[in-house]
């Protein structure tokens, strides 16, 4: 039996020891007696009388253990000039009068606090305070609007906010502290301080009595040492996209994230303890939490977090660059991201200026690797690149190569293998089993291993209703997909109204809910097209309420703005089609698949069950127009 295949077995036939054993990796407060249990909705819960501290895990405990002067965090900022390394000993000594800096503001175990920062040091310090004081943090993306950020404060119901004066795009600056307040004034809740921390690229105004000067808190605050917390207490929310308008907060907990965290660095990622890993992403997705922040310090490593982009800050050498200059072990982005570098420079003439030497292998995720850019970054770089697939939800990876343990051989498209601790199951509508290479649902057969969410924040229906009640005994993961021969996992996208721009998940059933609502709109429909650098783009179809007259074009520009005023620059919906009606099934069901597939220029099958087949017609005559 192979070494994957031993350790996949192990997790499988005997989940509570394996996850025992690997619980022995990280240094509790108190050891957990039980393993695993469910609680009281019936999920399984793991470590549940366990105590610890994921702060203490992240940066004390490498202290303790006089790894100290090590280097914890690299801050490399291109659109700032900035460069700054930071041992383990200043991110502790930081990070706890940050965390006293929130105490003073009478924050405590179990309370929210929302962080609404740029790619600087102190958004992962923000997040490592609260950890530190068993609070829960929610941190949101920078590039999301006022009204997202309202949304997820309502919901969040944050004591405090922590935001900073600006982020830096390429070639632009970006006030946050106006969109901080705006959010604050469309809340149902207002939180009762906001922590500001001013760049010298913009100063924002601290107008309202509950804005706080973040240096200067922060020069008066007392270090807080690391609060106690169960394993299933909540570490932080980080709220995604669903079908509707409003997004999950999937909930994690600390025990099992840390183990789920200390495991994947050793069997996916194949990190020694003092490795440079860099996750090329954004503290506001998953990735960011888990592997900017969490994992690379659990570990002991030092973790890179880069402000800037894969080109134009200053050109598509920048991955390389970094690369070379901290000597990186392990980079880890989404693919469209190279697709980026790739288009500006295909010959790979930037990546020949730099040493690679140090870097071991390349991860990618948060959107399928299409073989293509597979083979591009693979002929270029000559490392091996490593496609995982995961979600929010997770965490970490369900499935991927798990490099630690076994390098298995790639097959292009494939995410290769389950990860031990998940059992991956294709599924068909009744439920049934599919055979190898047959497309299903992707589901995951419970119990989930630890890290996976317990529960949607403060709303444990939508949990059950979102991924468990479909197939009884399984967690329903949005993808579509198969297993083919040999067991490799292929990934086929989602097969509900999530879509996926540039590596952003975003959800096409809230774009229509805004462009639904502007007053000439009948009905519309937004579907994810194909596109050659970001996977897709939102695309609109819309029918206009009878006897309105616009000027097409003006209600486009219209349609856009209003989703760039509310969910964000980031939805990079630029695009909206009038047509005379949209193709529906005769239960009045808009055939959104079907749209698609015209407009990627796919072959379809008319659906039996279409109403009116020549309402198709009407969506190629649009696009033809469009073009
Ligand atoms: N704050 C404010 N605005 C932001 C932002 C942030 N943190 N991030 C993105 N935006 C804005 C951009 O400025 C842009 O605005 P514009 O329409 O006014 O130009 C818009 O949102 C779209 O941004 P983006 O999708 O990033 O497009 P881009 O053309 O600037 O860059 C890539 C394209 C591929 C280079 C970029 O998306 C990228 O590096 N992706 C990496 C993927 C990634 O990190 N995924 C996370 C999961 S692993
Ligand atoms: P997020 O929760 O933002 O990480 O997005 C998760 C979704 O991104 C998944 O449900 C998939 O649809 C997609 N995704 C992430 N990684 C991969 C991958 N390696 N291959 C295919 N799809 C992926």
């Amino acid at each position: 039996m192979s070494a994957y295949q031993q350790q996949y077995q192990w997790a499988q036939n005997e989940p509570e020891q394996f996850w025992q054993a690997q619980a022995q990796h990280i240094d509790w407060f108190e050891k957990p007696s039980t393993i695993l249990n469910t609680d009281e909705n019936g999920i399984e819960r793991w470590f549940p009388d366990g105590l610890l501290n994921t702060c203490w895990l992240a940066l004390d405990y490498h202290c303790e253990q006089g790894r100290g002067d090590n280097t914890a965090l690299i801050y490399d900022s291109p659109v700032t000039g900035q460069k700054i390394r930071y041992s383990y000993h200043e991110m502790r000594d930081q990070v706890a009068k940050i965390a006293g800096m929130l105490a003073a503001q009478g924050v405590e175990k179990g309370d929210r606090v929302v962080i609404y920062m740029p790619m600087i040091p102190e958004a992962a310090m923000a997040m490592l305070a609260c950890a530190r004081l068993g609070a829960i943090h929610s941190v949101v993306f920078g590039g999301f609007a006022p009204n997202e950020l309202a949304v997820r404060i309502e919901d969040a119901e944050p004591k405090v906010i922590m935001t900073a004066s600006c982020g830096i795009e390429v070639n632009k600056v970006i006030p946050y502290k106006p969109m901080v307040d705006k959010a604050i004034m469309d809340s149902r809740w207002k939180p009762e301080s906001v922590f500001v921390l001013q760049r010298p690229q913009l100063q924002a105004e601290l107008g309202s009595e509950r804005d706080i000067d973040w240096q200067q808190a922060y020069q008066n605050a007392l270090p807080h040492a690391c609060v106690p917390v169960l394993s299933t207490d909540p570490l932080y929310i980080l709220y995604t996209s669903g079908t509707t308008g409003k997004p999950k907060g999937v909930v994690r907990d600390n025990g099992g994230h840390a183990v789920a965290m200390k495991y994947s660095m050793s069997a996916i990622y194949n990190m020694p303890q003092d490795g440079v890993f860099w996750a090329a992403s954004d503290v506001g997705w998953v990735v960011g939490h888990s592997y900017i922040v969490y994992a690379p310090l659990i570990h002991g490593c030092t973790t890179i977090l880069f402000e800037g982009k894969p080109v134009r800050t200053p050109d598509p050498g920048a991955f390389w660059r970094v690369c070379e200059e901290y000597n990186v072990d392990v980079l880890f982005s989404a693919p469209t991201a190279f697709r980026a570098i790739k288009k500006e420079d295909p010959e790979g003439k930037f990546l020949e200026q730099y040493d690679l030497t140090a870097l071991k292998t390349i991860f990618m995720a948060g959107e399928r690797l299409d073989p293509p850019t597979l083979e591009w970054v693979e002929s270029k770089s000559h490392k091996p690149v490593v496609d995982h697939w995961w979600q929010t939800e997770t965490g970490w990876a369900i499935a991927g190569n798990p490099t630690g343990i076994e390098s298995m051989p790639v097959k292009a498209g494939s995410a290769t293998k389950p990860i031990p601790g998940y059992q991956v199951e294709i599924l068909n509508e009744l439920g049934e089993a599919c055979a190898p290479n047959q497309q299903g649902f992707v589901a995951l057969k419970r119990p989930l291993p630890p890290s996976c969410l317990p529960t949607v924040w403060r709303n444990h229906d939508r949990f059950e209703s979102g991924y468990l009640s479909q197939f009884p005994g399984y967690y329903v993961s949005g993808d579509g997909g198969y297993l083919d021969d040999d067991g490799y996992l292929f990934i086929m996208g989602r097969i509900d109204d999530v879509i996926n721009v540039a590596g952003h998940r975003l959800s096409t059933g809230e774009m229509e809910e805004i462009v639904g609502g502007h007053p000439a709109i009948a009905e519309c429909a937004v579907v994810g097209v194909h596109d050659e650098l970001k996977g897709q783009l939102p695309l609109g179809f819309v029918v206009l309420k009878d006897g309105v007259k616009v000027d097409d074009l003006q209600l486009e520009g219209e349609l856009v703005g209003k989703v760039r005023d509310e969910i964000g620059a980031v939805a990079c919906f630029k695009h909206a089609l009038v047509v005379e009606r949209l193709p529906k099934t005769r239960s009045g069901k808009i055939l959104r698949r079907t749209i698609r597939q015209i407009a990627d220029g796919e072959q379809y099958t008319v659906p039996s069950t279409i109403d009116d087949p020549t309402s198709l017609d009407e969506i190629s005559k649009a696009l033809h127009s469009e073009s």
